[in-house]
């Protein structure tokens, strides 16, 4: 039954989307292949976790195909590009102390900031993109702003130096072709100093059953140690997978809590939940 659902669910959200943003959909990756070509498979037991391990046998062959084509060509980058570069840790000494009174920073990354989409990019028709004031916003980005809004900080977001494919099945091969290999994304200079900050509001789309490479990136270039990382996952079937479990291993003189782990589709259904998560765990 859950098989069903989730299929229903990923059709549903790749309907009428030109631009393909708005979630897995039959382009879903299979997160148990790609977590095993770069850590241990996910815990085991979670109710959650079920769904997210039935989804891949819905017929992953034809996308797991597409990807093994283009393995080469990533090994290929990832020799040409240096796999250990990290971001840039310069951004420390330039970037902004924290606001005074606020200790608390969102950091997030998101597939929206970091593509370069045309002016007219069709946000209607899309479920992950939506404009505001300040224009484009991913899924991630209103996560980040609700949890700001409310836990009363500032928003930091993980920028790429090479923009993703607006393409949304390029993104998803490139960033299956990146985890395959451990690549770790350049990042721009961070905009806050992450280490002023005792609590992080760490919010990202799961992709490939994992975190994005750059959220590797960003997690590579900084200490966390002493702070509280409060984990919040954008999917659309998925969940956390493992997600916590990898950063509080990256992480480990941090205090890592699970946040919320928020549909996609959903997202705007979901700002009163995520408002009170902060509300119940701010200091
Ligand atoms: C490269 C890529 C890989 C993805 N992998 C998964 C996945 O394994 N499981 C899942 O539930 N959703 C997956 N998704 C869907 C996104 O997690 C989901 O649409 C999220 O809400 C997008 O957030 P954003 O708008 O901030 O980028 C993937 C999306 C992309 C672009």
């Amino acid at each position: 039954m859950s098989i069903l659902l989730v299929s229903l669910l990923f059709g549903l959200c790749a309907c009428g989307n030109e631009n393909g943003a708005a979630a897995g959909g039959q382009d879903s990756p299979a997160p148990q292949e790609a977590v095993a070509d770069t850590q241990e498979p996910e815990t085991a037991g979670k109710e959650e976790e079920t769904i997210e391990n039935e989804e891949p046998a819905q017929g992953n062959t034809e996308q797991e195909s597409a990807v093994a084509g283009t393995e080469a060509a990533a090994v290929t980058q990832a020799a040409a590009g240096d796999t250990a570069a990290a971001a840039d840790t310069t951004s420390v000494e330039t970037a902004e102390s924290s606001a005074p009174g606020s200790n608390a920073l969102a950091v997030y990354f998101s597939r929206v900031g970091n593509t370069d989409f045309p002016d007219d990019v069709d946000a209607d028709s899309s479920a992950s993109i939506r404009v505001d004031e300040n224009g484009l916003m991913g899924n991630a980005g209103q996560i980040a702003a609700w949890i700001a809004d409310e836990a009363g900080c500032e928003t930091m977001e993980i920028l790429t130096e090479e923009t993703y494919p607006v393409n949304y099945n390029e993104t998803v091969d490139q960033a299956k072709q990146e985890q395959n290999v451990g690549f770790r994304p350049m990042l721009k200079a961070d905009e806050k100093a992450v280490e002023d900050y005792d609590t992080i509001y760490l919010v990202f789309p799961n992709w490939w059953g994992d975190l994005p490479m750059s959220v590797y990136s960003f997690l590579d270039s900084h200490d966390l140690s002493g702070k509280t990382v409060n984990v919040f996952v954008t999917h659309e079937g998925s969940r956390f997978s493992g997600t916590v479990g990898t950063i509080q291993e990256l992480e480990p003189g941090a205090e890592v809590l699970e946040g919320l782990a928020v549909q996609g589709a959903n997202v705007t259904d979901e700002e009163q939940n995520i408002r009170q998560w902060v509300i119940d765990h701010r200091n």
